[in-house]
């Protein structure tokens, strides 16, 4: 099998993301392994992967599945050198990361937070950042992602496969989840490296983003709203234009996306 991550040759010392990888054939959540491994020596950037997980985690307390052998599921604990207002940045910058990673098999879009969809917002790829303040400072953040790769649509269950779909379906051919896993490691230790310096990726966030102009239902907490997407602002929060008026939402997720209606000429 050319694709096996059990004995991958993708940690690079020279990284400080992914300097090591840490291959689990079964795990609860990766998440929870690389928390524990920011508390142990050298456990910061240690990349954790998993064939299987039996307690993946999504956003908004959802599950993630994902079958053994066929996609890429990594989380990374890192302390990022970075004040908690960057936190948008930080999910930000992951989700172009991966987004890069994917690029030699699939051009993929960013739907706002950092969902990697294409070009129909079929999902590809999501994000999951855990994160610890203290006072003003990101102490830690955990982020974990799952790449739906060699995950065919034809055997993903009918609730997934009418929203998802995987780099496979879309290249047209199985992809390499050992090289797939070193860009990731590559791009993230080099886009978290050019955040800490200052560099935002916003101007390149936007170019990327697939929901601009779309007509959305966004979650808050309980509540609902709905508008029109009008971009991203400067902290990586989604500018609505609602019945009443503007919104600039920092977390949420996108429940429903309207289809956009033809203004008659
Ligand atoms: C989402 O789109 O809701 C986020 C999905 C994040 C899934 C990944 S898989 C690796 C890591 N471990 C988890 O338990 N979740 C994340």
């Amino acid at each position: 099998m050319t694709d096996a991550i059990e004995g991958t040759r993708a940690a690079d010392p020279r990284r400080r993301i992914g300097h090591r990888v840490e291959y689990h054939a079964e795990i609860g959540s990766t998440n929870d392994r690389a928390r524990l491994a920011l508390d142990e020596p050298d456990g910061e950037g240690l990349a954790i992967v998993a064939e299987l997980q039996t307690a993946g985690r999504g956003r908004r307390g959802r599950t993630w599945h994902s079958p053994s052998g066929r996609n890429l599921t990594l989380s990374v604990g890192i302390r990022p050198r970075l004040q908690a207002s960057a936190a948008g940045l930080l999910g930000a910058a992951t989700a172009l990361a991966v987004r890069g990673a994917c690029r030699p098999a699939a051009a993929l879009a960013i739907k706002w937070p950092n969902d990697l969809v294409d070009d129909d917002g079929r999902k590809v790829a999501g994000l999951l950042l855990e994160t610890a303040l203290v006072e003003a400072r990101l102490a830690h953040v955990v982020i974990g992602l799952g790449i739906n790769v060699n995950w065919r649509r034809r055997e993903m269950p009918p609730q997934i496969s009418t929203v998802a779909t995987s780099l496979a379906d879309l290249a047209g051919r199985d992809v390499d989840r050992s090289a797939l896993l070193g860009r990731v490691l590559d791009a993230l230790d080099d886009e978290i490296a050019a955040l800490e310096r200052g560099e935002s990726p916003l101007e390149r966030y936007r170019a990327a983003s697939w929901l601009d102009g779309r007509r959305v239902v966004v979650a808050l907490g309980e509540r609902e709203v709905e508008g029109v997407a009008l971009g991203i602002g400067q902290a990586g929060e989604l500018l609505l234009q609602t019945d009443e008026g503007e919104l600039a939402l920092a977390v949420g997720e996108v429940l429903r996306v309207r289809p956009v209606m033809a203004v008659p000429a």
